[in-house]
């Protein structure tokens, strides 16, 4: 066997609407990904089909690995291991990745590291900079809305979650009622920034002693304010409902981060998912962070914040050194978690 310095890590990530493929070096370099996208496909269902999903992923997957290979003139004597979204996810759509990792790891003898697509969203903040722990993660995404602590590397411990709605999916649904086309986070955001905060809507759990969220009142106090204007012949300005909406999320989303934050002895807070891109929250993180001694905010690059197989590689990179391996009775696990913290 080759004596290889690097090491380097084969990442697939196929969980929801992007079929992607990376080539990463020691968990915190990007040698090659090449990412397919479906949302066309799917914005006319004003959300992801998860049939269709599955089809574009087969048809995508190995032209994106192929691609990867082509960038890098790497081949698979090059790899230290095979590394893969398991879940959580779309069950159809996760299938088509653990079947692409389980053929090459088994053509090619290589190790296969099942990753939690969750960890990928925290280790996409490692091309910005190393992860120091303790830490603490606030994952907001299309799927999740939640508070993660990390003690260690490999150690992932939820300690507060949305009871209902995840916070990217409220964007994308106060979206569409403003005509906006799935998926609306990017959008809202823009037009958010045009606007004020005139409607003040409900801040749901805001003051309670926990690091639980709610999302769904907030999302019908915005569809009966727009639909009552309807009704009554009003105008109301897009800017100001897109203000007033994220600045509730913010709000909650700050104020839970903070109580944490002065909770738990962490060095970081690290802000990761497809909503970590959205503007409103990184400044208010931002000053939030000044003000707390001893902890940096670690951002995720905007590039890497939506879904994408660097992150995967980069955590896989993590699971790899820990020893986390899968073998041929990998399957996809849809509603897969991290264990809570048991306090
Ligand atoms: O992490 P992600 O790419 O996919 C999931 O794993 O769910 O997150 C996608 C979500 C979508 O709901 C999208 O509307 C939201 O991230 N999003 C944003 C912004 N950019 C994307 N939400 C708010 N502000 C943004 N700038
Ligand atoms: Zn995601």
């Amino acid at each position: 066997m080759n004596e290889k310095k690097d090491t380097i890590i084969l990442a697939f990530e196929s969980s929801c609407d992007e079929t992607s493929v990376a080539l990463v070096r020691n968990g915190a370099q990007v040698l090659a990904q090449s990412t397919a996208t479906q949302i066309q496909s799917h914005q006319r269902f004003g959300g992801v089909v998860p049939e269709v999903a599955s089809r574009h992923h087969i048809e995508q997957i190995i032209g994106c690995l192929d691609d990867v290979f082509q960038q890098t003139g790497l081949g698979y004597t090059d790899l230290a291991a095979v590394a893969v979204t398991y879940g959580p996810g779309l069950v159809g759509a996760l299938l088509v990745g653990v079947s692409a990792v389980k053929a090459v790891a088994f053509a090619h003898n290589l190790p296969l590291v099942p990753v939690n697509h969750m960890a990928g969203h925290i280790y996409a903040a490692r091309y910005t900079a190393p992860i120091e722990f303790p830490a603490m993660a606030l994952l907001v995404s299309g799927g999740h809305t939640e508070l993660v602590y990390m003690p260690q590397e490999n150690d992932y411990q939820i300690i507060g979650e949305t009871r209902d709605d995840a916070c990217g999916e409220a964007f994308d649904k106060i979206g569409r009622v403003l005509g906006i086309n799935y998926p609306a986070g990017k959008e809202i955001d823009e037009l958010a920034h045009q606007g004020k905060d005139t409607f003040n809507f409900p801040r749901a759990m805001e003051k309670e002693d926990n690091y639980d969220f709610s999302f769904s009142g907030l999302k019908s106090a915005f569809i009966n304010t727009v639909h009552h204007a309807d009704q009554i012949g009003t105008k109301l300005s897009h800017a100001d409902l897109a203000a007033s909406f994220e600045q509730s999320v913010v709000d909650v989303l700050a104020e839970k981060t903070v109580r944490a934050l002065h909770n738990f002895p962490v060095k970081q807070l690290i802000l990761a998912g497809g909503v970590a891109a959205n503007s409103g929250l990184r400044t208010r993180l931002e000053k939030e962070c000044a003000q707390i001694q001893g902890v940096d905010l670690l951002e995720a690059p905007l590039k890497y914040c939506g879904d994408n197989a660097a992150m995967i590689g980069a955590a896989g990179y993590v699971g790899f050194k820990h020893g986390n391996r899968a073998g041929m009775t990998l399957n996809a696990e849809p509603g897969l978690e991290f264990p809570w913290l048991s306090v």
